[in-house]
């Protein structure tokens, strides 16, 4: 594998557009920091999804991946159907790749994700309509978690288990639980703590943010779920909220409503992510400047309050730059590309700014 120092000529750009860069609306400069190193100031941890291909194709990328990211979080590489594609032929070629980087560069490495209805393999899917055989499933989930056992000490177990309007209960009927019944996520975390002792395990889901009737019964279900894991004693370690805020709801984010539900999770002793931090956009005939202002208030009114919480320990952006970002291709927001951190050209915006300032808010509650 290439490897990959910090070039002393990106560092020298870099320090000069932050130091360039006050953003009025912030109040303050961001002269000589990056994200990583406030988070460590504040105890915290930042990191965003990267994938290998991205990475080692774009040397100036990877150097802003390495300046800026206490950890990285594979964005596609360790999912089940890019991980056995064919039953029983594992690729980890990707992963591994990723995994060398973060162990070569001191970052820690987030294992997303185990459990997802959106990436099983056809082959699996096809399987698990056919019989309930929970061998199909541990194959991956031992081949994976033993590979990382030594490197990765964060998993996201099950994603996205939540969908209002299906069940009762808010569980999804996902191949998962039509196959094993609702027992499944108490299954999977039980598995995965026997093969990785030492592992915070996850689950982490979406549509949690707003002030929103279907965010609403998400949130309850999501904590009927966590108090009955709970209950049972299952090993659950924390919660990934999915920060994909999307400007279209953003009058609907009450920052009251999500202190109170983050109470709530802290209180029932989990660890919380925020994951998956991006901004969908709604008006693409804005000039660039606003959009990007929008976009950074929107993430300055989410973090403002995370932090706030004493349990919330990471912060991942869902990618680094617009230069490489899912937004783009996603059906309704194709086209929206103000998303990210940093520009297509790597240079800071006002979400970069609202991250550190978010993550300096913390560090100066330190006692
Ligand atoms: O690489 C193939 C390419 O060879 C092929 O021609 C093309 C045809 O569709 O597909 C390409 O793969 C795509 C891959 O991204 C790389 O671009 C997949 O179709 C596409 O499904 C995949 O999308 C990813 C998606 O998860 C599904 O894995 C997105 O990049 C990734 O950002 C997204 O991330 C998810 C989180 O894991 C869970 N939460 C929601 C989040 C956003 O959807």
């Amino acid at each position: 594998m290439e490897r990959f120092r910090p070039s002393s000529l990106v560092a020298t750009r870099r320090a000069l557009l932050i130091g360039a860069m006050t953003l009025p609306f912030l109040g303050q400069s961001l002269r000589g920091s990056t994200l990583t190193k406030t988070a460590d100031e504040a105890d915290m941890l930042f990191g965003c999804a990267v994938r290998a291909d991205q990475l080692f194709a774009d040397r100036d990328f990877r150097a802003l991946v390495t300046s800026e990211c206490g950890e990285i979080t594979p964005e596609l590489e360790l999912k089940w159907a890019f991980v056995e594609p064919d039953a029983g032929k594992y690729n980890f070629s990707s992963a591994d790749v990723l995994a060398a980087f973060a162990s070569e560069n001191g970052k820690a490495l987030h294992g997303h994700t185990l459990l997802w209805h959106d990436s099983i393999p056809p082959w699996a899917a096809a399987q698990l309509a056919q019989q309930s055989d929970w061998t199909i499933i541990s194959r991956f989930i031992a081949e994976t978690v033993t590979r990382y056992r030594d490197k990765i000490s964060t998993w996201d177990v099950v994603n996205e288990p939540i969908l209002i309007g299906q069940r009762d209960d808010g569980l999804r009927a996902s191949p998962f639980l039509e196959a094993f019944g609702s027992g499944y996520v108490a299954h999977a975390l039980k598995e995965v703590r026997k093969l990785a002792p030492k592992a915070k395990l996850f689950i982490n889901e979406f549509g949690l943010l707003y002030d929103l009737p279907q965010d609403r019964l998400k949130r309850e279900a999501l904590l009927q779920l966590l108090e009955t894991l709970k209950k049972w004693g299952v090993p659950l370690s924390g919660i990934g909220i999915q920060g994909h805020l999307e400007l279209q709801h953003q009058s609907n984010f009450n920052q009251q409503v999500f202190a109170d539900f983050l109470n709530r999770l802290g209180g029932l002793g989990l660890e919380i992510r925020i994951s998956e931090l991006d901004v969908k956009e709604n008006r693409t005939e804005l000039p660039a400047d606003i959009r990007d202002q929008r976009a950074g208030e929107a993430v300055k009114a989410l973090l403002d309050v995370a932090v706030e919480n004493k349990a919330v320990g990471t912060i991942t952006s869902w990618g680094l730059s617009d230069r490489y970002s899912w937004l783009p291709g996603a059906g309704e927001t194709a086209g929206y590309n103000r998303g990210l951190p940093f520009n297509t050209d790597l240079k800071i915006k006002p979400i970069y700014a609202a991250i550190q300032q978010a993550l300096a808010k913390r560090a100066r509650q330190k006692p």
